[in-house]
């Protein structure tokens, strides 16, 4: 679904990303993990377009997005949790949720299914995005980046700062939509065991390079959990 070849990235003068390969498939949760500063944001930011590439090609069900902006990439399937959630604090959830469609036209109804995968987004429909907690707002984050039915999820660090038992409903949801093999999931992650419980397959970053993959299953034999500690 998701194709990365030589995918290099610069901020000013600093080499941020350098010549990343990877595939993500569909149904599958790929994991990226990696320690602070390694480069694992500016990856989905360039996967989302936020800050155009200097090099490399990205390729989404065959399509090369690598020129197209944000706005484009959404429309052709990209949706995008970013870090910190990013959601409007001082609209609803319901306006937050219309956010996440607004590049169609104007009287799309936000999808039902969005309300049975994040229960608690009905309840709190009319409150302001800026008054739910925050395990509750990163759930409208993800159902904000739902909304569009997106073909390529990437999400990054959706567990930081989130109360166990919400992180055990959004790892439900996100291993429930991987296995509707609807969409590729591409999930950052520094919080090492609920990594391991979603991987598919996995990245180990560090310094803007990929120094460790393998299959999802393979992480705790492979010492992952030691690399990441080191
Ligand atoms: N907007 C920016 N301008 C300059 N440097 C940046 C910017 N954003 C991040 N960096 C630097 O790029 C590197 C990678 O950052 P980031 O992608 O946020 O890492 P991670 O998400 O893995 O913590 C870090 O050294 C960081 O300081
Ligand atoms: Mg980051």
């Amino acid at each position: 679904m998701l194709k990365v070849e030589g995918l290099n990235q610069y901020y000013g003068g600093s080499h941020i990303l350098r010549g990343l390969d990877f595939e993500a498939r569909l149904g599958e949760v790929t994991v990226v993990l990696g320690r602070n500063g390694v480069g694992k944001t500016t990856l989905l930011k360039s996967l989302m377009g936020v800050v155009p590439i200097k090099a490399g090609t990205i390729t989404l069900d065959g399509q090369d997005i690598t020129k197209d902006v944000p706005y484009e990439r959404v429309r052709k399937g990209v949706g995008y949790v970013p870090q910190g959630r990013e959601i409007f604090g001082r609209l609803t959830v319901e306006d937050n949720l219309r956010m996440g469609l607004a590049y169609k036209s104007g009287s799309t109804p936000i999808p039902a299914e969005l309300f049975e995968l994040f229960p608690v987004l009905k309840q709190m429909i009319h409150r302001r995005g800026g008054d739910l907690s925050g395990g509750q707002q990163q759930q409208l984050a993800i159902a904000r980046a739902l909304a569009a039915g997106p073909k390529l999820l990437i999400l990054d660090e959706p567990t930081e700062g989130i109360q166990p038992s919400i992180i055990k409903d959004i790892g439900r949801v996100i291993r429930m939509l991987a296995d509707r093999k609807t969409m590729a999931i591409v999930l950052v992650e520094q919080y090492y065991d609920f990594a391991e419980e979603l991987a598919d397959q996995y990245l180990v970053m560090e310094r803007g390079e990929i120094i460790a993959r393998g299959r999802g299953h393979e992480m705790q034999a492979n010492g992952v959990r030691e690399l990441m500690s080191i």
